[in-house]
Formats: C-alpha cells, sequence, structure tokens
C-alpha cells in the first residue's frame, strides 16, 4: 500500500519533486499535495458513475481541505462542492466556483449564513432540522427567492467507526430521526412551503467507512419510508444524497476499499429500492472528502530535539505536531512515516514522534522504526491531506504551515505560511 516514489539520492519524491527540496524552499512544517492523485480520486468516482449510467453528482466535502486553489481543482475535475459554513462558502465562490454546484450541509447554519447562501445562488440546503426550515423560510420570503432542499435524514444506522466521527446512529446531533415521526414531519412541512423545493433526501453515516453493508442498510431503511411518504404526502425523491465516508489508508494495515466499490454499492441499493417501490430512479448525490485528498497529503517536518529513555521510548520532536495534525490527539489516530531525505536506508530503531506543543499528548506516531535519526532530518508523515490543515490551530502561538501542490514536476505555493504579524492581528492592546 505504502510504496513511495524516490529518487536516485534516496530522497522521496511528491509528483516528481524531490521533498526535501521542497522542504528546503518552502521551509518546515509544510504540506504537499500531489495533484495528480487528488484528480485521480476525483476521477475515480465520476468514471464509478459513470459505468451505471445513472445521474450524478460528486460533491467534495470542502472541510476535509478548503483553499481556493484546492476548490478550483475540483472545479477544473467537473465535481459539485459540499460547504458546512460561511467561511467555506466565502471560499468557494472567491474561487470562482459555480454557485448552482454548491450544497450547504450542517446543523447549525445562522441566519446569516442561510442569507448569504441565498444571495450567492446555491445550488441546494441540506436542510438538518426543523428550526433551520423556519429560518430558510422566512430568508427566502425575504429575499423574494426559493430554493431547493434536501433533508438530512438520521436513519439510525451505525457506521463501524470512531465515535466521535459516527452521525448515523439514533442518539445523533444531526438530521431528522426516522423512529420518531420528526423525519415525515419534515417532508410533509417542506412540500407545504411554496419557496422551498423539496428535491431530495440526503443521509450520512459517517467517516473512514471500510465496509458497504452500513449504506445498505441505511438505503433499505429510507426507502421503507419513502414508500409511506409516497403513498401518504405524494412524495417522490429525485434525489438521494448518500453522504461520504468512504476510508482511506493512513496505514499499512489498513485496506480501503476502491470508490467503485462504494458506488455499485449504493448505486444498486438505490435501484433495487426504488424499484421495489415503483418510484422513478433519483439522481444519486454522494459527498466524499477525506477519500479525495487524504492520501494525496504529506506533511514535512524536520527533526530537532531528541529524548532516550532507555528501556522506554525514544522520542524525536518535530517542528510541528497536533497544531497541524490533531487527528492522532483527538482520535488516536495512526499514521506512518520516513525519513524523506534517507528512504532507502535500513530501519534500526523505533521512535516516538513528538510534536512542539506543550501537551503531553501532542504525539503524532508512537511507534515508527526509522534508521537512527539525526537533527535535521526531514520526517516525512503520509495521508494528511483531509482534516491535517483544515482542523490545524494557532495553539502555542505557533503559525499555521504553508500548503504546496505539485503536479508531475511543477510546484507551487497554493496557501502561505502563516507569520507572526498574522497572528496578532486581530488582538487590540490594552487601552483602559
Ligand atoms: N458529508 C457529511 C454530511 C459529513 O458530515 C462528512 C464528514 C462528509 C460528508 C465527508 O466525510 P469524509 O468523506 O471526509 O469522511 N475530522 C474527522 C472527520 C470528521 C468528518 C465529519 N463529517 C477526522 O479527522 O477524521
Amino acid at each position: 500500500v505504502m510504496t513511495k516514489k524516490r529518487n536516485e539520492q534516496g530522497h522521496l519524491m511528491i509528483g516528481d519533486i524531490d521533498a526535501v527540496r521542497l522542504a528546503e524552499q518552502y521551509q518546515t512544517p509544510m504540506f504537499a499535495y500531489d495533484v495528480n492523485a487528488i484528480r485521480n480520486k476525483a476521477r475515480a468516482f465520476k468514471r464509478a458513475f459513470e459505468q451505471t449510467g445513472i445521474d450524478y453528482q460528486v460533491a467534495y466535502a470542502s472541510k476535509a481541505f478548503s483553499c481556493i486553489a484546492m476548490v478550483q481543482l475540483v472545479h477544473e475535475e467537473g465535481l459539485s462542492l459540499d460547504v458546512v459554513s460561511g467561511g467555506e462558502l466565502y471560499t468557494a465562490i472567491q474561487a470562482g466556483f459555480p454557485m448552482e454546484n454548491v450544497h450547504f450541509n450542517g446543523n447549525n447554519k445562522s441566519r446569516q449564513e442561510i442569507r448569504e447562501a441565498l444571495q450567492a445562488g446555491i445550488g441546494c440546503f441540506v436542510v438538518d432540522n426543523f428550526h433551520e426550515l423556519e429560518l430558510l423560510e422566512e430568508e427566502c420570503e425575504r429575499l423574494q427567492t426559493q430554493t431547493n432542499i434536501l433533508l438530512r435524514i438520521t436513519p439510525g444506522v451505525e457506521g463501524t467507526t470512531h465515535s466521535y466521527i459516527s452521525t448515523g446512529g439514533e442518539d445523533s446531533k444531526f438530521g431528522f430521526d426516522l423512529f420518531n415521526g420528526q423525519a415525515e414531519a419534515a417532508v410533509e412541512q417542506s412540500l407545504a412551503v411554496s419557496s422551498i423545493q423539496l428535491q431530495g433526501l440526503h443521509f450520512h453515516i459517517g467517516s473512514q467507512l471500510f465496509e458497504t453493508s452500513v449504506l445498505t442498510k441505511a438505503i433499505a431503511t429510507l426507502y421503507r419510508h419513502i414508500e409511506h411518504w409516497h403513498t401518504l404526502h405524494g412524495f417522490i425523491p429525485e434525489v438521494i444524497n448518500a453522504g461520504g465516508g468512504f476510508g482511506i489508508s493512513y496505514t499499512r494495515y489498513d485496506e480501503p476499499l476502491e470508490p467503485e466499490a462504494f458506488v455499485e454499492t449504493i448505486v444498486h441499493s438505490i435501484r433495487e429500492e426504488s424499484g421495489r417501490c415503483h418510484l422513478p430512479l433519483p439522481e444519486v448525490w454522494i459527498e466524499p472528502g477525506r477519500s479525495i485528498v487524504g492520501e494525496a497529503g504529506t506533511t514535512l517536518y524536520t527533526i530537532g530535539s531528541q529524548k532516550e529513555i532507555e528501556h522506554v521510548r525514544h522520542y524525536v520532536s518535530v517542528d510541528g505536531g497536533m497544531t497541524d495534525n490533531i487527528r492522532p490527539a483527538l482520535y488516536g489516530a495512526r499514521y506512518e512515516a520516513e525519513l524523506a531525505n534517507r528512504v532507502t536506508q535500513q530501519n534500526e530503531k523505533m521512535y516516538a514522534v513528538a510534536g512542539k506543543a506543550c501537551e503531553s499528548g501532542d504525539m503524532l506516531i508512537y511507534d515508527l522504526p526509522l534508521p537512527t535519526v539525526k537533527s535535521g532530518d526531514i520526517l516525512a508523515v503520509f495521508s494528511t491531506g483531509a482534516y491535517g490543515y483544515a482542523m490545524a490551530s494557532n495553539y502555542n502561538r505557533l503559525p499555521r504551515p504553508p500548503v504546496v501542490f505539485v503536479e508531475n514536476d511543477e510546484h507551487q505555493l497554493v496557501v502561505e505560511s502563516e507569520n507572526y504579524a498574522d497572528l496578532v492581528r486581530n488582538d487590540r492592546p490594552l487601552t483602559m
């Protein structure tokens, strides 16, 4: 799984560029994305849908990693975009992304965010709750406009993943519940509002899924209810959005399914269920985030200090950590890494890679075999493209790292590094 390209100097390659050179030019820590890897994933999802012959949209979940260049790339690849905040929407606007292909998710959109999205002419809202339905109706009225919506349904199916990122179970802050009649009431209410076009339904089971059976289960559950809503309220879904959550490989032990496997399962189940209910085949939408960008991203760090506790652990510290990758501290997420400047050397020892934040839990990897590490070595941590930069913070007043896109033998800065001035930009000196 983890065969990485290397050059004759024994350096890691990202695209056709020497990672050590990237680290020298842009400084560490830094994120480097292999643009071809992103394009290939985007195309794999689209190709999988093309093979089914169904109408579809693949919306990139920009929460995984959003910046103007990324959104532009998503547009180049002909995907739609899922945003979850005014900030992600603003990024899309700045990137010139076609607003009719933007979907707005989230469980607590503010009135202001809803207004901004309506004014921008967004493609659809994925409405999460009754409060949002009211806000949307009011704002449509105020702006004398109409909008498309999907209703986010909680199918009551647990994804087999970390509980913090599992979202489809019965006890979830997201969506309208099926088991207590919320979802049906939301369908009824949406159908009654003339400024709101109920296009269909949305569900998202969880993130980092490694199997398809939960999707089949969710779709079957959903259609049992759709059948009733059709009979009782004349509701016919034109769109079913099956969310994202398709797992990727962080370490050699992860065996993710191909995009095709997820897409085929989803389309097959929807075909079967809509046929069983004598309903027309809807468009099928998905919203992958991690699986588009995760494996395409690598973080480059420079090794600084070391501390060996004999027979216990050998710590090596890098110049970033939980401030650019909170996932190990937050979820116990595991990563693999190599010394980018000596990838061909034999591993000699187990190391524990620590971040530089003042926090014992700021560890990136607890057991990493490496050649004997020297300070100044460049450590490349793999599969950091999703929810790394996106969840970065300024804890300890560390500036956020730069992001570089590499495509074949070209590379380009797409997000500048923050500097100290950025850190105090919003600070105001004491005046009283
Ligand atoms: N659609 C909805 C409604 C979602 O809630 C999510 C993720 C996605 C799509 C995209 O899921 P993906 O394809 O990226 O797995 N910070 C966590 C992940 C949180 C995911 C939240 N929702 C992590 O670092 O693992």
